[in-house]
């Protein structure tokens, strides 16, 4: 009898259909300090992964590592099958090629905090300006597809105003719209309420809803548990530059393990 536990790429096949995220044993270092000290994930497609944890324990730095921001020291990533980087005979990471690299990050959208629209732009041109740039598309084919995202977003109305004359939560809603322009299979959020005025959370956050709906693949980091529990269908807690648990929402809530799961949530919730 074969055994069927042992094979030669090992129990995690990085090239598993469906896989949309493989990070392996991730390590990242600013200077001195240790941000990311050894950070395994695996997104899978219509996953909506919420990650969780205190300010400085490294959710910001996974996620720019995720899409290039920020260069890896060690470990493997891998997008939809594609590997962006390989381990070196040393072990450090080696990144593809950057035309290689720029390909496999344009899979992933990211929306940031700070919303970071074009303030010289309109909303409409906002969300045509990289279908135009980075994929070469007429504006005639990209603008009735921008319109429709603003629908989508709720905010076709405002789409020849300038964001200094939109609400916070308006902004976001166009990065987010700015975003799915691209045509992402990953969207990635950044804690995307976390710079706007409470009563202006709900809608981005039905906004993103909406989205898990329609099975995007998420990965939300973010303080809104809320969100996380009934949105997510997998949750991370991360803790000075680990992922010290994860699960299912009604694990990580219900029955954290770590102590400092619990202590963190007793502050959240
Ligand atoms: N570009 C950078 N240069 C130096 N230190 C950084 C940089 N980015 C983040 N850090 C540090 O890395 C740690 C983790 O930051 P971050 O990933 O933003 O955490 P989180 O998003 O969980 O709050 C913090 O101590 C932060 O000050
Ligand atoms: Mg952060």
């Amino acid at each position: 009898m074969p055994n069927m536990m042992t094979s030669p790429t090992g129990a995690n096949s990085h090239n598993a259909p469906g896989i949309m995220i493989a990070a392996r044993d991730l390590f990242k270092s600013f200077g001195p300090l240790e941000v990311l000290r050894g950070v395994s994930l695996t997104l899978r497609k219509g996953d909506v992964t919420a990650v969780i944890g205190p300010s400085g324990s490294g959710k910001s730095t996974l996620l720019r590592c995720l899409n290039h921001l920020e260069v890896i020291d060690r470990g493997t990533l891998e997008i939809e099958g594609e590997a962006l980087t390989a381990a070196g005979p040393d072990g450090t990471a080696r990144y593809v090629p950057d035309a290689e690299v720029r390909r496999i990050c344009r899979k992933m959208g990211m929306v940031f905090q700070s919303f970071n629209l074009f303030p010289h732009m309109t909303v409409l041109q906002n969300i045509i300006e990289a279908p135009m740039t980075v994929k070469g598309l007429a504006r005639d084919a990209v603008v009735p597809k921008a319109e429709e995202l603003l629908r989508k977003v709720g905010l076709l109305a405002k789409r020849d105003s300038f964001p200094a004359r939109l609400s916070g939560g308006q902004k976001q809603r166009v990065a987010i719209a700015r975003a799915l322009a691209m045509e992402p299979d990953i969207m990635l959020f950044d804690e995307p309420t976390s710079a706007l005025d409470p009563e202006l959370t709900g809608e981005v956050l039905r906004t993103m809803r909406q989205l898990a709906e329609e099975h995007m693949t998420m990965l939300v980091v973010t303080h809104e548990m809320g969100f996380a529990r009934e949105v997510a269908n997998h949750v991370v807690f991360m803790d000075e530059g680990r992922i010290l648990e994860e699960g299912s929402p009604e694990e990580v809530f219900g029955t954290p393990a770590h102590a400092r799961t619990r202590e963190f949530l007793a502050h959240m919730l």
